[in-house]
C-alpha cells in the first residue's frame, strides 16, 4: 500500500502532482472557477468586511500563504491565527466575518473549538479539510474539500499543497464574487493553477541534488530558513517539516528581521535556506533577498539557494541553487515548498527516523 515506497511520506510527497490535480478537478471550468461548496450567499459574501484564517501547524502555515493571495485579489483584510491563540483572546469577530478554519483531520480540538467560538459570534465559516463528514466539516456553514486522498504519514505534505490550492481557489471566487478581478485576470491565474500539477512534477524530477544535499548536512546542529512574502511562510513551513522530522533546531524568519536580531545567530558553516521570490515578479523583493543571501553569506553561513529557473542573480552568493520552475509570486509555494519536504524527508532517513511516524507526535490532534 506503500506503493514501492519505503515510506508513506515518500509516496505522499510524490502523489502531489495528482492531489493538485484532483483538487482543481471540476472547480476550474472553461477557463473559469466553480466553487458550488461554498454555501454562502453572494450578497452575503459581499458584506463580508474581513476574514479571518484559523488552523495550526502546517495547515496555520497555508492560512499565512493565502493572506497575501486574498487580500491582493480582493482587498479584504486578512488576519491568519493560530486557533489555540483565536480562541482565548476575545477577538472581534461578527456577522460580517467569514471566518475559514483550515484543518487537514477537520478534527483538530483547537480548530473545532475555534470554529464553535466563532460561530457562536455568528461568523460565517468555510472549512478546508481533507475528511469528509469531519466534525469541522459538519459544523462550518461551507466546505471546501483538499481532494489529497488519505495521508498516512504524519507529517503532512499533499494535504499542505492541496489545502494552498483549495486557498487560491476561495480567494479568487471571492474576488469573483465581489468584483475585484476582471474576468481575464481570474482567468490567467485559473490557467497558471492548472499547470502547476506539471510544474510540480518537474521539481520532483530534479529533485535528487536535494537528497544529497540533506545526507551531507544529517551532522548540521541547526537550520535556518529565510523567505519574504509568500515565501516566509514556506520557510515556516520548511523548518516546522525539519524539526518534526529530524528532530532538529530548525528556525524561519522574515528575511527584512535578520538585521533585528537573528543575523547575530549566523556562524561559520551554519545551513541557511533562503526561498527566492520572482526576479520577474516584484523586482524589489527579489533584490533585498538577494542582499540578504550576500549578509549572510558574508558571516560565513552555508547558503542554500531556492530560485526560479533562469535566476542568475543568486549564483554568485549560494553555495547550493535548488531550481524549481517560472511562476508567479503568488503561486510560487506550490512549487517552492516541494524541495524542503524533499529535504527534511532525506535529513531524517539519513538519521535513521522513522518520518512516517514521528516521535511524541499523532496524525490528528483531538484534545486542547
Ligand atoms: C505538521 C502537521 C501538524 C498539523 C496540525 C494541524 O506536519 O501535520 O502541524 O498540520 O496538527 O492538523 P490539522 O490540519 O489536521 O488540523
Amino acid at each position: 500500500e506503500k506503493g514501492g515506497y519505503p515510506y508513506f511520506m515518500l509516496k505522499e510527497i510524490a502523489e502531489q502532482p495528482k492531489a493538485v490535480a484532483d483538487t482543481l478537478l471540476g472547480r476550474l471550468q472553461g477557463g473559469s472557477l466553480s466553487l458550488d461548496e461554498v454555501r454562502i450567499s453572494d450578497d452575503d459574501l459581499r458584506q463580508v468586511d474581513k476574514v479571518i484564517v484559523i488552523a495550526c501547524g502546517t495547515s496555520y502555515h497555508a492560512g499565512l500563504i493565502a493572506k497575501y493571495a486574498i487580500e491582493h485579489w480582493t482587498r479584504v483584510p486578512v488576519e491568519v491565527e493560530v486557533a489555540s491563540e483565536f480562541r482565548y483572546r476575545d477577538p472581534i469577530v461578527d456577522r460580517d466575518t467569514l471566518v475559514v478554519a483550515i484543518s487537514q483531520s477537520g478534527e483538530s480540538m483547537d480548530t473545532l473549538m475555534a470554529v464553535r467560538h466563532a460561530r457562536k459570534q455568528k461568523a460565517r465559516v468555510v472549512a478546508i479539510t481533507n475528511s469528509n463528514g469531519s466534525t469541522i466539516a459538519r459544523e462550518s456553514d461551507a466546505v471546501l474539500y483538499t481532494h489529497a486522498g488519505p495521508e498516512v504519514g504524519v507529517a503532512a505534505t499533499k494535504t499542505f499543497i492541496t489545502q494552498v490550492v483549495a486557498c487560491y481557489l476561495l480567494g479568487l471566487f471571492l474576488a469573483r464574487t465581489r468584483g475585484t478581478m476582471y474576468d481575464d485576470e481570474v482567468r490567467s491565474v485559473v490557467r497558471e493553477l492548472s499547470d502547476m500539477p506539471e510544474h510540480i512534477d518537474t521539481v520532483l524530477d530534479t529533485v535528487e541534488p536535494v537528497r544529497e544535499l540533506a545526507r551531507s548536512l544529517a551532522g548540521a546542529r541547526a537550520v535556518l530558513f529565510l523567505g519574504r512574502h509568500v515565501g516566509y511562510p514556506v520557510a515556516l513551513e520548511g523548518a516546522l517539516k525539519l524539526k518534526e522530522l529530524a528532530y532538529m533546531h530548525a528556525e524561519a524568519f522574515a528575511a527584512g528581521e535578520l538585521k533585528h536580531g537573528p543575523i547575530a545567530l549566523i556562524e561559520d558553516g551554519l545551513p541557511v535556506v533562503v526561498v527566492v521570490p520572482s526576479p520577474r515578479g516584484r523586482s524589489v523583493l527579489h533584490d533585498k533577498i538577494v542582499s540578504n543571501i550576500q549578509e549572510v553569506r558574508a558571516r560565513g553561513a552555508r547558503t542554500i539557494v531556492i530560485a526560479e529557473e533562469g535566476d542568475e542573480a543568486v549564483v554568485p552568493y549560494a553555495d547550493t541553487v535548488i531550481r524549481v520552475p517560472q511562476t508567479s509570486t503568488l503561486l510560487a509555494p506550490l512549487v517552492s515548498t516541494i524541495p524542503l519536504q524533499v529535504f527534511a524527508c532525506e535529513l531524517a532517513l539519513a538519521k535513521g527516523l522513522d518520518v512516517d511516524q514521528p516521535r511524541n507526535l499523532a496524525k490528528s490532534v483531538t484534545v486542547e
